[in-house]
């Protein structure tokens, strides 16, 4: 079938309408375009579509640089060029604040790569294979680089391959490639406890095996190597294979200073903190700084690497909050894709607390927490930290302050 990309939705995908009037979603097209399709799964109120032929092409288009782009599913935006991808970017996220009744201009901090900005990946293996499982169809899909990964990653990819093809491994589900300052941190996940020999092909990195499901959740033992570090805006901390570490280096770097610029001399509450690195580089300006972060082992990172002006509490964001008393300034939140509960919310409202600085990785849920939020707050400013390019995942941060009615209201009260 024949049809017109109409728009581009907030996944990246081309938005057609089918005869009828169904819409039908695309990947790796660009508005105006006109593409032969195949329907390639149906829904009840749309279907996806794979382009069979390019009938009238956008002049935005340019040969994507890597070869499983068509079928990996991990990028969007490769066949565009990176002026059309921000341009994308801006729109998805200007149409989504209007929803709320939000119209502030939008602004874009570029990532200075738009490839090998990748500072972590995971692969699955399969048969001595490495590679990723496609989006939808959850196929693996073989590769031997990831031009999105960092040429270390690559170069330590290249070399687990090799060890592979002389070993066999019943029970291995997935290797892990985590940057650090001088290595690669290499991890294996078995699903089942599983004897892992190296030799000298991997000698130069640091080894480690971990046993689960999910290599959050695993039981994590080193094989081999030194001790890891790793330096975000010239804070050095330990790196572990579970480490949270925003994936691309330069733009965290970035978003960072943006941060601490914009809650100077404060005292700030760092909501879902990590290990601590943004704390320390808010501890730098600021009056004093409260970390709550409810994994352990990032809050014992946290505690290796704090300042005298820091507090890190090891909890729930929603447990620890309400609780916390004395003079509170300003509250940064980066929480997990699930956003923020509603007590967080609602202690933040009840607070002091007139400025409020939410980093998000999803926007859906943003959305919903703003919304809450956007009855005693108003935006100042919100901008898109392009942290995945190639992708249509977006970092947004939003900066929020208390409306002046409800800041007198809260001091009568008080
Ligand atoms: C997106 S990461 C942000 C990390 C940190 N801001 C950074 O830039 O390195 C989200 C963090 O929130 C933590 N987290 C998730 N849910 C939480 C909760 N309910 N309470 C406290 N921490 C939570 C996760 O363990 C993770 O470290």
């Amino acid at each position: 079938m024949k049809i017109k990309i109409l728009d581009i939705s907030y996944n990246g995908k081309g938005v057609g309408k089918e005869e009828g009037g169904k819409t039908i979603f695309v990947p790796k097209v660009d508005v105006g375009e006109e593409v032969e399709v195949e329907v390639s799964k149906t829904n009840k109120t749309f279907d996806e579509g794979k382009v069979l032929t390019l009938l009238k092409t956008s002049s935005n288009r340019i040969e994507p640089q890597c070869p499983y782009f068509e079928k990996c599913g991990g990028c969007d935006f490769q066949h565009l060029t990176y002026e059309r991808e921000k341009e994308i970017k801006t729109e998805i996220i200007k149409r989504e604040f209007e929803k709320i009744g939000v119209k502030e201009k939008i602004e874009f901090i570029e990532s200075e790569k738009r490839y090998n900005y990748r500072n972590k990946i995971t692969l699955k293996q399969l048969n001595g294979k490495l590679g990723y499982n496609e989006a939808s169809s959850h196929q693996f899909v073989e590769i031997s680089f990831c031009p999105l990964a960092d040429e270390k990653i690559n170069k330590a990819v290249f070399d687990v391959l090799k060890f592979l093809k002389t070993k066999h491994f019943s029970f291995l589900k997935s290797v892990s490639f985590l940057l650090s300052e001088s290595d690669v941190l290499i991890t294996f996940l078995f699903t089942q406890r599983e004897k892992l020999m190296i030799d000298e092909t991997l000698k130069e990195y640091s080894i480690y095996l971990a046993v689960g499901e999910v290599l959050e959740k695993a039981r994590i033992t080193k094989i081999f190597g030194k001790e890891n570090f790793y330096k975000v805006c010239g804070v050095n901390f330990p790196l572990f294979p579970t480490s949270f570490l925003q994936v691309n280096t330069l733009v965290s770097e970035k978003l960072y200073q943006f941060v601490q610029h914009n809650v100077r001399g404060m005292r700030v509450v760092n909501a879902y903190s990590g290990q601590g690195v943004l704390s320390v580089v808010l501890a730098q300006n600021n009056e004093f700084v409260f970390g709550i972060e409810y994994q352990k082992s990032s809050h014992e990172i946290a505690e290796k690497i704090k300042t005298k002006n820091m507090l890190n509490i090891c909890g729930k964001v929603e447990e620890v909050l309400p609780n916390l008393t004395g003079k509170l300034d300003a509250i940064v939140l980066d929480p997990a894709r699930a956003g923020c509960k509603k007590e967080v919310l609602e202690a933040i409202t009840k607070s002091n607390i007139t400025k409020i600085i939410y980093i998000s990785c999803n926007f859906a849920t943003l959305m919903r927490d703003l919304s809450l939020l956007l009855k005693d707050f108003k935006t100042e400013k919100i901008s898109i930290f392009d942290m995945f390019p190639l992708t249509a995942n977006l970092e947004t941060c939003v900066i929020l302050t208390k409306k002046q009615e409800k800041s007198k209201n809260l001091l009568k009260n008080a």
